[in-house]
C-alpha cells in the first residue's frame, strides 16, 4: 500500500507569531525521513500541523493513499489517526498513573485497529519485551527508555501506515537512544511503515534516515537527497558534528 505525505508551502504559527514560512516536505511511501533542527526552529510545529493539532494559515497538507488524496488541513487529530497517521509526541505524553497495558490500550481506539487488539498487543510486547514484564506497572514509574518504548508501542496499537515521531532521543542515555532507533528501523522494515522523525541527535537519526531536511527559523534550509548528502552538508558539519 502506497502512503505518501505531502506538506506544500505551509505557513503556520501561534497567534501573531509566525513559525513556519513556506515549508514544503514530502515523505514517500516506505521512507524514513528526518527533520533536523535545533531548539525552537519549528520541528514540532510542523509535525503538529500534519497531525491536525496546529492549523496552518496557508498551504496544503495531504496524504496520498492508493492514488487517493486526503487533505489533512481542517481535520481533527482523531480523524487523522483514522486515516492511518499516528504521532509519538514530544515528551511522550503518557498517562503516568495508568499501567503500561492501560496506556497501550489507549492507542487502540482507531476503528480499524479495534478488532486486532490482542495481536497488536502481542506485536508491541515482541518489539519491546520490557513492556510485557511491566504491563501492570504504572507508566510514570518506568525509566525514561521504557517510557519511550511505551510511547512507541502505544502508537503501534493503532496500526499506523505513517508514523510521526517527535524527538525520540530526548532525555535518553546514548545506549537507549541507539536501542530505540534500532527498534524503529526494525519495526519500519517489518510493518512497512512510512516514518517522519524530528530529531536533534544527528548521529542517531542518520542511522535510520533515508534522507532528510534541515529546518532553520521555520524554513527548510537544506534538503538532503540521501543520508550521505546530509552528512556532507556544511551546516550539519558545523552544528551537529562539531567539525
Ligand atoms: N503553543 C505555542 N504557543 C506559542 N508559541 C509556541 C507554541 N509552541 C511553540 N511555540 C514557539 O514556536 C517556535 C517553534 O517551536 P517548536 O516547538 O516547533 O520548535 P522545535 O523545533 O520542535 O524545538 P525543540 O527541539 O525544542 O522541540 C518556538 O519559538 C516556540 O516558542
Ligand atoms: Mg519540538
Amino acid at each position: 500500500m502506497a502512503n505518501r505525505i505531502v506538506v506544500d508551502n505551509v505557513e503556520a504559527g501561534y497567534g501573531t507569531v509566525q513559525v513556519l514560512h513556506g515549508v514544503s516536505v514530502t515523505v514517500e511511501a516506505g521512507e524514513t525521513v528526518v527533520l533536523l533542527g535545533s531548539n525552537g526552529n519549528g520541528k514540532s510545529t510542523l509535525i503538529n500541523c500534519i497531525m491536525g493539532i496546529v492549523r496552518p494559515k496557508a498551504g496544503a497538507i495531504y496524504l496520498e493513499a492508493d492514488g487517493e488524496r486526503f487533505d489533512l488541513v481542517g481535520r481533527t487529530p482523531a480523524q487523522i489517526v483514522d486515516l492511518g497517521i499516528t504521532l509519538v509526541p514530544e515528551g511522550r505524553r503518557l498517562f503516568p498513573a495508568l499501567t503500561v497495558e492501560e496506556n497501550l490500550m489507549l492507542g487502540a481506539f482507531r476503528k480499524e485497529a479495534r478488532a486486532r487488539i490482542e495481536q497488536n498487543l502481542e506485536t508491541c510486547f515482541e518489539a519491546f519485551p520490557p513492556l510485557r514484564e511491566r504491563k501492570t506497572q504504572q507508566a510514570g514509574s518506568m525509566s525514561g527508555g521504557e517510557q519511550q518504548m511505551l510511547a512507541i508501542g502505544r502508537a503501534l496499537m493503532s496500526e499506523p501506515k505513517v508514523l510521526l515521531i517527535d524527538e525520540p532521543s530526548v532525555g535518553l542515555a546514548p545506549i537507549l537512544v541507539s536501542r530505540v532507533i534500532a527498534k524503529i528501523r526494525e519495526l519500519k522494515e517489518r510493518r512497512d511503515l512510512t516514518v517522519l522523525m524530528a530529531e536533534q541527535n544527528f548521529n542517531q537519526a542518520i542511522k535510520i534516515a533515508d534522507r532528510g531536511y534541515i529546518i532553520v527559523h521555520g524554513e527548510i534550509a537544506f534538503e538532503g537527497k540521501s543520508a550521505a548528502d546530509l552528512q556532507d552538508n556544511d551546516m550539519v558539519k558545523q552544528y551537529y558534528l562539531g567539525v
